[in-house]
């Protein structure tokens, strides 16, 4: 295979914002589209006719896509309600899966991609972009390296003030609106919980056991309704389902606890908040800092400003010997394609090894445990806190799948 041919399916912000990542890839083609929207589906065959001197084929559904002979892989760009299903359908038509992230209403629908890829094996990858970016990789090599020493404890946040985004689901045609309607969990669980697990081995020699969440009121996104930066007027004062902050905490079969907090809804930074805990030391995403137990002087730090400032940052210290060459080597074009390089790596990363043949590196097992907690988070939610089991979606093979990383970390 010259270049693996890909279909689209979902041409919303994100599969327009990767299209123009895969455009700029050696290793693959878009060769045909799908949205139920027509202007959106011109929007792309535009941009990719610009680059190619060809227009992909065109679908308005999804299946006519599925069933084309030219399409060796798709990438699902859908809303969350429309993942599974579509992967599965994608897998039975033998096209290679590349889905992206987003959490499960359902734990069946998380068994069924289960099922269909280990009766079709067609590959699929969830295409969790944050498990390639540049902090989560060091911090990574340095848990291999044994710098944290023994792992206790890990967290993250997907916090992203998406006020706007999700009260303009009216006028921008966007899935979020309905779902922080009618739903309360932690819906968007794996940019943070994706690297933390590759990080704990999750389904290669350890597995999340059961979790507990609780929801804060919703008022976020009703007061935001009432200011002037509202953009949909039709929803002024309207009352939302989601909970504003969603703790969760998962108990791992290692003994590990990871918590994770989900905060779209209030005035906030970016932040994924990504902690990794261990009896020699930490790291820190939000300071960008390494702590390393003999490196440092932990008792010192914040007593004085001074001292904050020297720690601030100093990850990048650490770079030179544990960061994976991919970063050290990326292009300044190369970072403008997609969230700060991450997608074009990991892009880079999937076609690469779909052409070569080999196992994708966030798989199927990956991709039911990681979405299954908004299911069960919206379980526990509505139970009070109630501790709700984890499926082991491996069925008992967890305790023998050997470690393995998104990258050959060394
Ligand atoms: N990894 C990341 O960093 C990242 C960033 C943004 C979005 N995403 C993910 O990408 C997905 C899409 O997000 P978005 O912001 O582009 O949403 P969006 O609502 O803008 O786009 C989704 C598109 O899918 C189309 N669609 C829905 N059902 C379809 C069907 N049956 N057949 C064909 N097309 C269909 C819709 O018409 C829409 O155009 C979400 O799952 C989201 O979680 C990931």
């Amino acid at each position: 295979m010259d270049k693996v041919n890909v279909g689209v399916i979902g041409l919303g912000q994100r599969g327009s914002g990767l299209s123009d990542t895969i455009l700029a890839l050696e290793d693959a083609r878009i060769v045909a589209v799908s949205d139920v929207y027509a202007d959106r589906r011109e929007a792309i065959s535009e941009k990719v006719n610009k680059v190619y001197g060809e227009r992909p084929a065109a679908y308005a559904d999804y299946h006519d896509l599925l069933a084309d002979k030219k399409v060796d892989a798709v990438l699902i760009t859908a809303g969350w309600e429309e993942h599974a299903k579509i992967a599965v359908e994608a897998m039975r038509a033998g096209k290679i899966t590349a889905m992206e992230v987003g959490g499960a209403y359902d734990i069946e629908e998380c068994w069924e991609l289960v099922r269909t890829y280990e009766e079709t094996k067609t590959p699929i990858m969830m295409m969790e972009n944050c498990c390639y970016d540049r902090f989560e990789l060091l911090a990574t090599a340095l848990a291999r390296a044994g710098k944290f020493g023994e792992i206790v404890h890990c967290h993250g946040a997907y916090s992203h003030d998406l006020r706007d985004e999700i009260l303009g689901g009216n006028v921008n045609r966007h899935y979020r609106l309905n779902n922080y309607m009618r739903r309360n969990c932690e819906n968007y669980p794996t940019h943070e919980l994706g690297p933390i697990a590759k990080i704990l081995n999750i389904n290669r020699g350890n597995r999340m056991l059961s979790l507990v969440s609780m929801a804060s009121k919703a008022a976020g996104l009703k007061a935001f309704s009432l200011s002037d930066k509202n953009p949909d007027k039709s929803l002024a004062g309207k009352d939302f389902a989601q909970g504003d902050i969603v703790s969760t905490i998962i108990k791992c079969a290692g003994g590990e606890t990871v918590t994770l907090t989900l905060d779209t809804t209030l005035p906030k930074y970016y932040s994924r908040e990504f902690t990794v805990r261990g009896t020699k030391g930490l790291c820190n995403q939000e300071l960008n800092m390494v702590l390393i137990e003999g490196e440092q002087s932990f008792h010192e730090l914040f007593e004085t400003q001074e001292v904050a400032e020297k720690f601030l940052n100093n990850a990048r210290e650490y770079e030179e010997k544990y960061l994976h060459p991919i970063w050290k080597n990326i292009t300044p074009e190369e970072k403008e394609l997609g969230h700060g390089g991450m997608d074009y790596l990991m892009f880079r990363e999937f076609f690469k090894t779909v052409k070569q043949g080999g196992e994708l590196p966030v798989d199927v097992y990956d991709a039911a445990s990681w979405m299954c907690i908004s299911a069960l988070t919206e379980q526990s939610i509505a139970r009070g806190g109630a501790a709700v089991d984890i499926p082991d979606f491996t069925q008992g093979q967890w305790v023998k799948r050997p470690p393995k990383d998104v990258l050959d970390l060394g």
